[in-house]
């Protein structure tokens, strides 16, 4: 299936809370919305560094990452890479940025630094993903300021809807104190085994509470993606029969499609007030 060209969209993939999915969701939306003719570009912001390995660079290969571009050392350019497996740039993370925090810190642009130098390379993707760390840091604060909307991953086996509006603070805190009203594009279902006892139940009442603001396409638990991670490939380069394959790809045209409304609503005079809706909690 291939999708018309679009302006660039810049989507920050974030919550607080660990290993929820955030990098495997980065990596297989990138490669899903690649293989449907978009470009796309994943920014690896986690000195982790899970999203570079996931999509096949070595330890050895992370120089120059994004950590060197924010602190002046390389050209954004010049540290983008296209890769073998899928047809997906990287800016690659590499564990200088567990130095961030510190080294923004007195910076006067150290909320926007990330903003201005994804700038030069907006113009080439129809999409850019950034895959955030599960910290509420200087770094996740410099994509919400970067990105267009946000989208949000939760996962029914870690998180009861408690903290699901936790995490709905934890962003109107980033957002006022930034004075940012990034909307939220989704808030995707995760590892969703309905084997667990209670999942159809924190599923219910998260479809409930958020409404349309979560997308209907559900990423199943899927132990494919893990092999596919491990062998620095996308779900569909590596097990393209899988179910992880099939939720991607459906995702990857969910994503598609409120980007495209989100485009609309955003240069229309209404978006002032949408974007004003969207401070006061997840919805
Ligand atoms: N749908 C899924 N089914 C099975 N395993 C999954 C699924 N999604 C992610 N995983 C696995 O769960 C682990 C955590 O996922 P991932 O790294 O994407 O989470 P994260 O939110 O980025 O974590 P962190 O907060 O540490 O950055 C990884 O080993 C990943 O391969
Ligand atoms: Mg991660």
């Amino acid at each position: 299936m291939a999708l018309p060209q679009t302006a660039p969209t810049t989507l920050p993939i974030l919550n607080n809370k660990g290993g929820i999915g955030k990098t495997t969701t980065a990596v297989n939306l990138a490669a899903g919305l690649a293989r449907a003719g978009q470009t796309v570009l994943v920014v690896d912001l986690d000195s982790q560094v899970s999203a570079s390995l996931s999509l096949g660079l070595s330890r050895d290969q992370l120089s120059p990452s994004v950590a060197d571009v924010l602190f002046g050392d390389a050209n954004v350019e010049d540290a983008i890479r296209t890769l073998d497996a899928d047809p997906v740039d990287l800016l690659p993370a590499s564990l200088d940025l567990a130095n961030a925090d510190v080294s923004l810190f007195n910076a006067d642009d150290r909320h926007h630094r990330l903003a201005r130098l994804l700038d030069e390379v907006e113009p080439l993707y129809d999409f850019i993903f950034l895959d955030c760390p599960p910290s509420t840091s200087l770094l996740t604060l410099n994509a919400m300021v970067a990105g267009d909307a946000l989208l949000i991953p939760v996962s029914p086996a870690y998180l009861a809807l408690e903290g699901v509006v936790r995490l709905g603070e934890v962003i109107k805190q980033a957002r006022d104190s930034l004075n940012q009203t990034t909307p939220v594009l989704g808030l995707l279902l995760t590892m969703v085994d309905r084997e667990i006892d209670n999942t159809e139940a924190v599923i219910s009442q998260i479809r409930t509470y958020y409404g349309e603001k979560v997308f209907s396409t559900e990423i199943r638990h899927d132990d494919s993606l893990v092999r596919a991670a491990e062998q620095g490939r996308s779900i569909f380069a590596q097990s393209p029969a899988s179910p992880g394959a099939d939720d991607y790809a459906a995702l990857a045209s969910e994503v598609y499609e409120r980007a495209q409304q989100h485009r609309v609503s955003s240069s229309s005079p209404a978006a002032s007030s949408q974007h004003e809706r969207g401070t006061t909690d997840l919805r």
